[in-house]
């Protein structure tokens, strides 16, 4: 320890990288372990006395507010929030102006026991008819307690619209959850896609199961209530808890958390398609029925067909439980998702796959396992160029804490993985080109801890990308051409 003290700063310097650039070993075909550990907060929840939760002030003002697609489309959203005393207004005022809000729009007020807690009076509206690439103020509650945020519509379905996502997943309410946040609204992300296990208000037990979605509403509240969140649901949000009388799956998310699931002509709200820009999102549930013949499978192949990569190129799935994960945790539980879904995912050329539910980060090579039965022997994922990429982004920083022990060796599929907490952007330039982004809580800025150009599995095929290659291919080129 001493020797090292002595050293020249240069040298430490110099020592320190080539420490951090040895510790990212290869294993035959495999990708990168990174071994790097960052110094964490202790995975314990925030206090509740601390101001992430505090309650925003005046009689029954809105809490908890967040916001999520309210429609195919992108051009309406749903508004939630809960009041604490009474039920008050379900009225939204929204307008294009500060202050100016010309228009309203009427919602619904509802509320439930969770042993023996009894929620708030939870409300949520839809606000439809809007204009895309729109920034609409709006305003809820009422008198000296009302509360005006603000949200911007997305641009227009087309082929070659921008847009930035975020991904987080597992995010829970520690201070590892609060640097992701912070460094998620410290992005250019425009809208959050959510891979499940949003409070861990599970992990506790009685009235204190109620009480910390309460928390978690707030604590989300800086960002969710400005852009939507597109929601799926974990494991964390099964809450099957018979010891206290409470045997409804997600109830409490359910009541909490609205999707549009009606506009994708989905039967429940757990799995459902929205578009939005130039992406064509579609959400699954880990922890409902999808087998053959199900309503999630019967559903998930009729929204396949209608996905339309000339007006949305990018086709992106959410899941909570990852299909390709070579971490300890939780090793081999999407293997019965990946049986009945994976080759539709080769025979649509899904872009990307996210999940979350192992708290740590991994990305795979483009792989895929079709052609192995229980008779055919060939039990390997091999490279496939029409299977999407898998990433799994469960590093939200909740208080289960890092998954930190990956299997050795490395598999051949697995191109990157580490045990840290972070978040992850997808910034999509054009029908041809995407930029990701895998964000460790360093300081969340864009440091290329892992970092691609994604092309797009449909416009990238030859006989597509000559037919655009003159008008589109070599401006894109120039603009990434900068990372
Ligand atoms: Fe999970």
């Amino acid at each position: 320890m001493a020797a090292v003290i002595r050293m020249h700063p240069m040298l430490l310097q110099l020592t320190l990288t080539s420490f951090v650039f040895l510790s990212c070993l290869r294993n035959g075909n495999a990708g990168i372990t990174s071994t790097f550990i960052r110094s964490e907060y202790p995975s314990v929840d925030i206090p509740l006395d601390n101001k992430v939760f505090a309650v925003p002030k005046g009689h029954n003002a809105p809490q908890q507010v967040h916001i999520t697609q309210g429609d195919y489309d992108g051009k309406a959203v749903i508004i939630s929030w809960v009041t604490p005393d009474e039920p008050g207004t379900s009225k939204v005022q929204y307008g294009t102006s500060e202050n100016g809000y010309k228009f309203s729009a009427e919602g619904i007020v509802t509320n439930y026991t969770f042993y023996k807690y009894k929620s708030g009076y939870i409300h949520h509206c839809l606000v439809d008819g809007l204009e895309h690439d729109t920034k609409y103020y709006y305003k809820i509650g009422s008198g000296d307690s009302s509360r005006e945020f603000w949200f911007t519509t997305p641009p227009k379905i087309d082929p070659n619209s921008r847009y930035t996502f975020g991904i987080i997943g597992d995010l829970g309410q520690t201070f590892n959850s609060l640097s992701t946040l912070e460094h998620y609204m410290q992005s250019k992300g425009q809208a959050v896609l959510f891979l499940g296990d949003l409070s861990y208000a599970d992990r506790y037990q009685y009235n204190e199961v109620g009480l910390r979605w309460d928390t978690w509403g707030r604590f989300v509240e800086q960002s969710t209530a400005y852009q939507p969140w597109i929601w799926s649901a974990g494991n964390h949000e099964i809450e099957f808890m018979p010891y206290l009388g409470e045997v409804t799956p997600f109830k409490s998310y359910l009541q909490r958390y609205a999707t549009p699931y009606l506009a994708s002509k989905s039967s429940n709200p757990l799995w459902y398609a929205i578009r939005r820009a130039s992406a064509h999102i579609i959400v699954l549930s880990s922890y409902s029925p999808f087998v053959k013949y199900t309503p999630q499978w019967r559903w998930l192949e009729e929204e396949l067909k209608r996905v339309d990569r000339e007006k949305t190129p990018w086709l992106i799935v959410l899941m909570h439980v990852p299909i390709y994960n070579s971490n300890d945790a939780h090793y081999m539980e999407g293997e019965s998702m990946r049986v009945v879904f994976e080759s539709w995912f080769v025979h649509y050329k899904v872009d990307i796959i996210f999940a979350g539910h192992v708290h740590a980060y991994e990305r795979s090579y483009r792989i895929s396992n079709i052609h192995y039965n229980i008779t055919s022997g060939d039990q390997n994922p091999i490279p496939d160029k029409s299977a999407p990429v898998y990433i799994t982004v469960g590093d939200g920083g909740n208080q289960e804490g890092l998954a930190g022990r990956f299997r050795d060796p490395q598999p051949d599929y697995s191109a990157f993985r580490e045990a840290a907490y972070g978040h992850s952007t997808l910034e999509v330039i054009n029908r041809t080109h995407a930029l990701y982004h895998w964000n460790r809580n360093d300081d969340g800025k864009k440091i290329a801890t892992d970092a691609f150009v994604l092309h797009n599995q449909y416009w990238g095929m030859n006989h597509r990308r000559r037919k655009l290659k003159k008008h589109y291919v070599r401006k894109s080129l120039e603009q990434i051409a900068i990372y």
